[in-house]
């Protein structure tokens, strides 16, 4: 048995618990939040036995052999670093840390120790993204010539919508662009196999002042706020931005990436341009794959493994028709790294982005805000 931790179990890190759970031969063995009152509670609503509200004391566990981190980004760092030195293995949200300096040195740390690592770059496992890796791969879209898409959200669309990502020194310089653009370069280069070698980046923050709530909201308490429960507060991050791409092959591109885009919810959109093909997909509309011709129908492809590339059948677990979606791929992406962890090292056939890839997207959002600030193109 594969004993796990995890720190931080709010959003995201009740993802990761639901998924381990259902892979045979891993134990979520214990928490840590950000107190002790809140780890007790956090355990009782996810029935874990043990819990802490300091995550050092979890890291001296010494049954426990992999951890999850699914904090504020301002904390991966020194818990990420500290993970290693207590030799577990880690599995670390994105971004990896703060800066690409930052996520270096955990790169090297975790190398020297022979410590397995992974990003939570989850998207790449939807089944139809192995798929079309596969696709482009082969060579059936010609060559790739445009990659194109967007990640747009709406739950900060209002002034008064308020999270600690808004605040530059617990979430990074960059907002909109490393928590969800993040996701989309990392997809774009996965699939399309080509690395992303110039940027033009344009931000805008649609709120440059929002509404702090000063105290807890209950959710769903019907309570509403009164004007005087709320303080202002400046931001200093972007809630929209564009970006222009050149691809190291002279592909050409450009994504756009918003928080305040009423009625998306949380819709990633990639579509790539090829000399025989297009393809299109939405992560709302996740097990279907529009496939572009000129002298042919379009076409559907529909998320069914008989119908797919065998190196894409390790994300699928059920037959077509049989819907899989975003807790799916945590599950995918757990399965594909739970077995380098049992195994020991790192093997060829897994497709989970590393430290590397983590490295890779601060350096990316790092000159994209640099783009931004110098109103121009830059090299990566
Ligand atoms: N891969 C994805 O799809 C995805 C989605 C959402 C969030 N994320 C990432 O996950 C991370 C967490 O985001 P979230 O939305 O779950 O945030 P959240 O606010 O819902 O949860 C964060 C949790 O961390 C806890 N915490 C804070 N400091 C702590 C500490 N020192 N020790 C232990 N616990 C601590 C908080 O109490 C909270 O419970 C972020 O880095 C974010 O970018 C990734």
């Amino acid at each position: 048995m594969i004993n796990v931790g995890i720190i931080g179990v709010d959003f995201i890190g009740a993802v990761h618990i639901e998924a381990l759970r259902r892979l045979p031969g891993v134990n979520v063995k214990a928490i840590a939040s950000s107190n002790l009152e809140r780890a007790e509670q956090n355990a009782k609503n996810l029935a874990i036995d043990e819990f802490y509200g300091d995550w050092r004391q979890l890291l001296k566990d010494e049954a426990i052999d992999v951890v999850h981190i699914a904090t504020p980004n301002n904390q991966h760092f020194d818990q990420v670093k500290a993970a290693i030195a207590a030799g577990k293995h880690v599995m670390c949200e994105k971004p990896l840390t703060m800066n690409s300096k930052e996520a270096k040195e955990v790169f090297d740390d975790a190398e020297s120790k022979g410590i397995i690592h992974g990003v939570n770059f989850n998207i790449r496992f939807y089944p139809l993204m192995h798929q079309l890796k596969e696709m482009i791969s082969k060579g059936e879209l010609g060559r790739i010539h445009t990659v194109s898409g967007s990640y747009q959200q709406d739950w900060l669309l209002l002034e008064t919508d308020y999270n600690w990502r808004l605040e530059s020194a617990k979430s990074g310089d960059s907002r909109a662009v490393a928590d969800i653009g993040s996701h989309w370069m990392d997809l774009a280069e996965f699939v399309s196999g080509q690395k992303i070698d110039e940027v033009c980046a344009d931000f805008k923050t649609i709120h440059p002042v929002r509404k702090k709530p000063l105290k807890e909201v209950e959710t769903y308490s019907g309570k509403m706020l009164q004007p005087e429960d709320y303080a202002d507060v400046e931001i200093d991050t972007e809630d929209y931005a564009s970006v222009l791409l050149n691809f190291e092959n002279g592909a050409g591109g450009v994504f756009t990436v918003s928080q305040c885009a009423a009625g998306r919810k949380n819709r990633a959109y990639l579509e790539i341009h090829g000399t025989k093909k297009s393809i299109a997909w939405d992560s709302e509309l996740c097990n279907q794959l529009w496939v572009g011709s000129r002298e042919s129908m379009n076409s559907l492809l529909l998320r069914d493994a008989s119908l797919m590339h065998s190196e894409s059948h390790k994300t699928v677990d059920y037959p077509g028709g049989h819907n899989e979606g975003f807790p799916d791929t945590f599950k995918q992406l757990y399965k594909d790294f739970y077995k380098d962890v049992a195994l020991g090292s790192k093997s060829d056939s897994s497709t989970y982005a590393t430290f590397k890839d983590g490295i890779r997207e601060l350096q990316l959002t790092e000159r994209i805000v640099e783009s931004n600030e110098k109103r121009g193109w830059l090299k990566i």
